[in-house]
């Protein structure tokens, strides 16, 4: 009983890794795909090297284009690879492209689905990934929860219960599986960073997608470069119109290309603060207990606000937010969400070995 597992964007490696290393550990065949939304060997590669990912069975290449396109690529490709294979169940994680691409293929294929970080919802669909993953739980058989609230959006949306399972956050696995890696004081000293610094991220259409949006996020991170040294690794989505709006120039203000897993979480784990718009970063702030402030106007990750340290900013509000944290010190208050335990992917495992064990056709039974 063969389960295919999709990854395609830097996101979702993480959220696999341990999920494969679990059904390894049971005897479960698999086959691991990248369907090459990202492509950079500092986007993709670099996270199939240091998480112990198995090399790709298949890698699919669609790389960059619209929606459309991209989704499109991915789906073309996954139906021949799929209708070749034949698993008894496809996984998806997360909330990419490559998400609900694979998602819509096995749904009319009739193989089953798996959804990781099922029911996480924003309400706001102008993200793109809303519409993946309310689209993505419609379709899905097993939904692997990561916080109590999923469950009750997906009540809402008709979602039946019983497919719905919490076991915790499997992101999360993958840090506490490395957190002897993260060395922040060596990663520092690489870019010549003081002791006391930022880091940031940026990559959300609604902050680097508009040229007068990016003028405002310019504003406000420099604005927090007053204050403080900031390291920003930098996705390419937003380069060309971030340094189109100067963000290049503060001199406190350090961007780099995208850093590798272990030496980002190097970085954050020593940062006084982080300033992000990511959604994984708002988690993995959570458990390290370094505040977080998020640029973006809602969060489909509420647990990082109730438990964690994670505060959602305007970027007007971001000086002003920047210079509470950095006087107020590392956060002292916060606690760990429900099951973000590290064995989120063991549990995972669980259901699907039993899931696989039980789905044998009529005829083989
Ligand atoms: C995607 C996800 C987003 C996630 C983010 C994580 C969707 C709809 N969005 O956004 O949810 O938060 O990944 O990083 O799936 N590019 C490169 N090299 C690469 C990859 C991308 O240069 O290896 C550039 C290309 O110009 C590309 C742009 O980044 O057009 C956007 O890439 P894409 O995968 O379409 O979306 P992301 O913004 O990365
Ligand atoms: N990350 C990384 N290097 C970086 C920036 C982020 O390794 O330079 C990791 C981060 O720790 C997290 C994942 O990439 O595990 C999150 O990806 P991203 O922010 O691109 O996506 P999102 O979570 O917003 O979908």
């Amino acid at each position: 009983e063969l389960v295919v597992h999709i990854t395609g964007a830097r996101p979702n490696f993480p959220k696999a890794a341990p999920v494969i290393r679990a059904l390894e550990a049971r005897g479960v065949s698999q086959e691991l795909v990248h369907t090459g939304q990202h492509y950079d060997e500092a986007m993709a590669k670099v996270f199939f090297r240091q998480l112990g990912l198995p090399e790709p069975d298949v890698d699919l290449g669609v790389g960059s284009g619209s929606h459309a396109r991209q989704t499109a690529a991915i789906m073309t490709g996954l139906e021949e690879l799929f209708l070749d294979r034949d698993p008894a169940l496809v996984v998806v994680y997360g909330d990419v492209n490559s998400t609900v691409g694979a998602a819509m293929v096995a749904a009319k294929l009739g193989i089953a689905l798996a959804h990781v970080e099922a029911g996480l919802r924003s309400f706001d669909r102008t993200m793109p990934e809303e519409i993946n993953r309310v689209v993505t739980d419609q379709l899905a058989d097993l939904l692997f929860t990561t916080s109590p609230d999923a469950l009750v959006h997906l009540g809402h949306e008709g979602v039946p219960a019983d497919r719905v399972h919490f076991v915790g956050n499997p992101m999360i696995d993958t840090l506490l599986a490395n957190l002897d890696r993260f060395d922040g004081d060596q990663v520092r000293g690489a870019l010549g960073l003081g002791a006391e610094y930022v880091v940031a991220t940026l990559h959300r259409p609604g902050n680097v997608d508009d040229p007068a949006d990016a003028a405002e996020l310019v504003k406000a991170v420099h604005a927090v470069a007053d204050q403080v040294e900031i390291a920003l690794p930098l996705h390419p989505r937003g380069r060309a119109r971030l340094e189109a709006a100067g963000l290049f120039t503060h001199e406190r203000l350090r961007v780099i290309d995208p850093l590798g897993y272990v030496e980002f979480l190097g970085l954050v784990r020593g940062a006084r603060a982080v300033v992000t718009d990511s959604g994984g970063v708002q988690e993995e702030t959570t458990i390290l207990g370094v505040p977080c402030l998020t640029l973006r106007p809602n969060t489909e990750r509420p647990v990082t606000i109730t438990h964690g340290t994670n505060r959602l900013v305007t970027r007007p509000e971001l000086a002003a937010a920047a210079a509470e944290v950095l006087a107020a010190g590392r956060a002292t208050t916060w606690s760990v969400p429900p099951l973000w335990d590290g064995r989120a992917g063991e549990r995972i495992a669980d259901v699907i070995t039993a899931f696989v064990g039980v789905a044998v056709s009529p005829w083989e039974a």
